[in-house]
């Protein structure tokens, strides 16, 4: 009986607490939209978390996103984040989680996605994602990106995403020290790179540090040799089925790739990308070919110095163009914040998100409007070969030029490659995979 009434106690001021609080919260409601303020910071994303899905944890991956979160904290405290990231270079892992959950009706509030192929093909053709048109105009972004990345994250005249950085892919790192100290030029052509590779072994350095334990980062030295002989036009064209796979250009980038992989440090299949840059960063090893990520890394991570410490050029024979990729977030259908997913997509399609966002990552900013004095020298250079390239050229291994299933494909045979430089057995799986298109 005791028991029963202590029981019954408890009951009557849950009651009372619960009263209280929903009464606390309908006043300062109330107190909001009789002053007119926005009602959106103080109340209503109470209770509420914004979901970001994304691959980047780690080394000089994830202080680009805190510092975003952190700041989309500041602005609105009463948001929560849940910061999902799921470990695994260029979305390793996470493409494949997001898909069950997307496919399970179980979308992240918003997640990353390369603009073009990655975002059209997938999301959106499968009708998972919000056209964002009106969110575009509402917050005046129309006229804020450059038109050839609105053009990545549009799909039949809608806009679905917002690129948050413009990462570089056709860039070689090198150790500056192991360059000036051997005496040997940094290369610009294939023919360069090959005898400054020799030149490298003799004096007891790994030419080129590659890390394929995940087979992306040898696909990304393929695809930059594609660009370099085939033209931009004509790497656009592999895509549209107007260049076929094995067109002869195609079986000599494959036979380059298989020389230049001669020159790779004997443990690659056992690392990352930042263990193949760190190579570099010790002097072991003389380049990697790597996106700007690999920027982020040096800087922020190894606390390495720009143009001092280790310096960057175009991948070989490939001046003058400029292989994008850009990370996106949009909102997919079905989600139950949207209006704090909005908030969130706010602050990072803002100047002062991508200026936040964007020195930390090694990217530079979409926006066209961004600060560029938050950029150091690598940054600032990169700008200006965004705006005057001669070409842009989408990324595959980045998910932009073709659909997912091509790349797993190619991913697969160029794993292979690697070990067995079967010039003929990569050429065949890449035209069978392009029946993916
Ligand atoms: C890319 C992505 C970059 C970077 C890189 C390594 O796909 O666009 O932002 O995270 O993978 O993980």
């Amino acid at each position: 009986m005791k028991g029963e009434h202590k029981l019954k106690k408890i009951w009557v001021l849950t009651v009372l607490i619960l009263t209280s609080l929903i009464f606390a919260a309908c006043s300062s409601d109330s107190a909001n939209s009789d002053d007119g303020s926005d009602s959106e910071d103080s109340s209503e994303g109470e209770g509420t978390t914004v979901e970001i899905f994304s691959w980047w944890t780690g080394a000089g991956e994830e202080d680009g996103l805190l510092a975003l979160i952190d700041l989309f904290k500041e602005k609105h405290p009463d948001i929560d984040v849940e910061n999902a990231a799921v470990a695994g270079g260029a979305g390793t892992n996470a493409k494949a989680v997001l898909a069950s959950r997307m496919q399970g009706d179980d979308p992240p509030s918003t997640f990353q996605v390369h603009g073009g192929a990655e975002l059209n093909d997938s999301w959106v053709a499968a009708d998972k994602m919000q056209p964002l048109d009106d969110f575009y105009e509402e917050n005046d972004l129309m006229d804020k990106f450059p038109q050839d990345l609105i053009d990545l994250v549009s799909d039949e005249g809608n806009i679905y995403s917002i690129p948050v950085n413009i990462h570089r892919g056709n860039v070689i790192f090198y150790n500056k020290k192991v360059f000036e100290e051997n005496n040997i030029e940094v290369p610009t052509t294939f023919d360069e790179f090959l005898a400054a590779s020799e030149e490298l072994e003799a004096a007891g350095v790994t030419p080129l540090a590659l890390g394929d334990k995940n087979s992306w980062p040898a696909t990304q030295i393929l695809e930059n040799i594609l660009l370099a002989k085939l033209g931009p036009d004509d790497y656009k064209g592999l895509f549209t089925g107007d260049v076929a796979f094995d067109d002869s250009r195609v079986v000599e980038s494959v036979e380059l790739f298989g020389e230049m992989l001669n020159y790779i440090n004997d443990d690659h299949a056992s690392r990352v990308w930042q263990d193949a840059a760190q190579l570099v960063a010790e002097g072991d090893a003389a380049m990697t070919v790597m996106g700007d990520w690999a920027k982020g890394y040096f800087s922020n991570d190894l606390n390495l110095t720009v143009n001092e410490d280790f310096g960057y050029i175009t991948t070989p024979e490939t001046e003058g163009l400029f292989m994008v990729i850009t990370d996106t977030f949009g909102l997919p259908k079905g989600i139950e914040n949207e209006e704090e997913t909005k908030e969130f997509l706010k602050v990072l399609a803002s100047v002062e998100g991508q200026d936040t966002f964007n020195p930390l990552k090694g990217s530079i900013p979409a926006r066209v409007d961004a600060d560029e004095s938050k950029y150091d020298e690598y940054g600032k250079d990169t700008m200006d070969d965004f705006q005057n390239a001669e070409a842009l050229a989408p990324s595959i291994a980045h998910g932009s030029a073709a659909p997912e299933g091509f790349l797993t494909k190619m991913n697969q045979a160029v794993n292979i490659f690697v070990t067995q430089q079967d010039v003929d057995q990569l050429v065949n799986a890449l035209v069978n995979a392009s029946s993916e298109f």
